[in-house]
């Protein structure tokens, strides 16, 4: 019998032809998602879009040729992003993400829509909510957010979210914005400030 650390190597080594043949299982699953939706102007809009851009996450997951050992090299210093493909017509980009333990994104809502799904390790995924009056963004809950967990939102702050790794441990994700890769820096999050909450007067 393999030691587990035998067996870890060989689950992650794949040859470039497999990369090859999960991207194109992926982006076929992703170009089903789209076909699937008749107003593809906003395609979050669309609820078979929806549950096709999930089911290609969730293929995504047993598919680990997908996504390469040098895709899943981090940073120190934050959580480090790898482009690894963009769909020819600038419907969508696709990234992993790489976390180290006590990485963490700013507190974000989406200018388009976007899904993702945890490849390795655990995340902790805390939801807020907008509050305008005081311009803010206020927490409401954390859950974790274990390797196979998929999820998918549309643009504007009723979905506002903050990933994190509190783990003691690395952890991959995958992710599809909707944009094209030459805007994945500007136009996918919506960082927002922390809502200030009021001092007690005693
Ligand atoms: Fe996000």
């Amino acid at each position: 019998m393999n030691a587990p650390a035998e067996l870890a190597l060989l689950s992650a080594f794949h040859t470039a032809e497999q990369h090859v043949a999960a991207f194109a299982r992926f982006t076929a699953a992703l170009d089903a998602a789209f076909d699937a939706c008749a107003t593809p102007g906003d395609p979050s809009r669309c609820a078979r879009f929806a549950r096709g851009l999930r089911a290609a996450l969730t293929r995504a997951l047993a598919d680990p040729a997908l996504v390469t050992p040098a895709q899943r090299e981090g940073s120190a210093q934050t959580y480090r992003r790898h482009v690894i493909a963009a769909d020819s017509r600038g419907r969508y980009t696709v990234a992993a993400l790489v976390w180290q333990p006590g990485h963490a994104s700013p507190i974000h809502a989406h200018h388009t829509w976007c899904g993702y799904a945890v490849l390795d390790g655990t995340l902790t995924e805390t939801l807020y909510a907008w509050d305008d009056a005081r311009q803010g963004a206020d927490v409401m809950r954390s859950h974790p957010r274990a390797s196979g967990a998929v999820s998918f939102g549309g643009r504007g702050r009723t979905s506002i979210h903050r990933l994190s790794n509190g783990s003691d441990a690395q952890a991959v994700s995958l992710h599809v914005y909707g944009v094209a890769a030459e805007h994945i820096s500007t136009q996918v999050n919506d960082v927002l400030p922390l809502v200030r909450k009021t001092a007690l007067v005693s």
